[in-house]
């Protein structure tokens, strides 16, 4: 996967994910993220633009080096300042409570162990503090959710180990966090990957 992971993947995943539906979902929730914010799985950098630069101090998370190089190049672009950590959301080299906001696009679907991510994220965001979440997977109708499955392996092998059965929202409230916002709707598209789940994920203020 060498070859193709550093030359096709991220033409692939620049194209995908830029769609103008997509751009729009980015539009709605980025800019509320303002503080100590990390954005976990940053990619190429599709939200940078959208991040409210005099209220945000970012760093951005990926181990994909192939990626993350072009979301270096679009911050200096846009004069943002960024704090690069090229390692994955399964350990993530942060203080307990050290941001105050989280942001994860189309990126829970490709993490391995998806369930130490979400602790972790869970670990380093503030209590009351948000993630905002734009993600895509499990279709709650029966025939597609069983094409997702048929299909997954395969789509997996040619997207980067983007799963297609995974349900954002379930992962997210395992994890302790509080779903304060969401909606799920399909958009235009193969209906096996364009089932979407978006919204606000809130860590609780007070620990019991
Ligand atoms: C479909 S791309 C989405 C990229 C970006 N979030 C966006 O909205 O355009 C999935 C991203 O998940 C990242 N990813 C894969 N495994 C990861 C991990 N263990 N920890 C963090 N991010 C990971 C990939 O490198 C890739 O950037």
């Amino acid at each position: 996967m060498g070859w193709y992971a550093n030359n096709i993947l991220p033409k692939l995943i620049e194209a995908g994910c830029s769609q103008p539906l997509l751009m729009k979902l980015r539009a709605q929730y980025v800019p509320q993220a303002n503080g100590r914010v990390l954005e976990i799985g940053i990619g190429t950098g599709l939200n940078l633009s959208y991040y409210d630069k005099d209220n945000v101090e970012l760093t951005g998370l990926d181990p994909a080096a192939e990626l993350t190089g072009h979301a270096q190049q679009r911050a200096q672009e846009l004069q943002l300042s960024i704090d690069m950590l090229g390692v994955s959301g399964e350990s993530i080299p942060a203080e307990d409570k050290a941001f105050d906001a989280l942001v994860c696009t189309w990126t829970l679907c490709s993490i391995p162990n998806v369930t130490k991510a979400l602790e972790e994220m869970y670990r380093v965001v503030k209590p009351g503090g948000k993630l905002f979440f734009i993600e895509h997977g499990a279709s709650p109708d029966t025939n597609i959710a069983r094409w997702q499955q048929r299909v997954e392996p395969l789509w997996k092998r040619i997207a980067g180990g983007c799963h297609l059965t995974r349900a954002a929202d379930e992962l997210i409230a395992d994890a302790g966090f509080h779903i304060a916002e969401m909606k799920s709707e399909y958009l235009p598209g193969p209906r096996i990957a364009t089932f979407m789940t978006h919204g606000v994920a809130v860590r609780a203020s007070t620990t019991l």
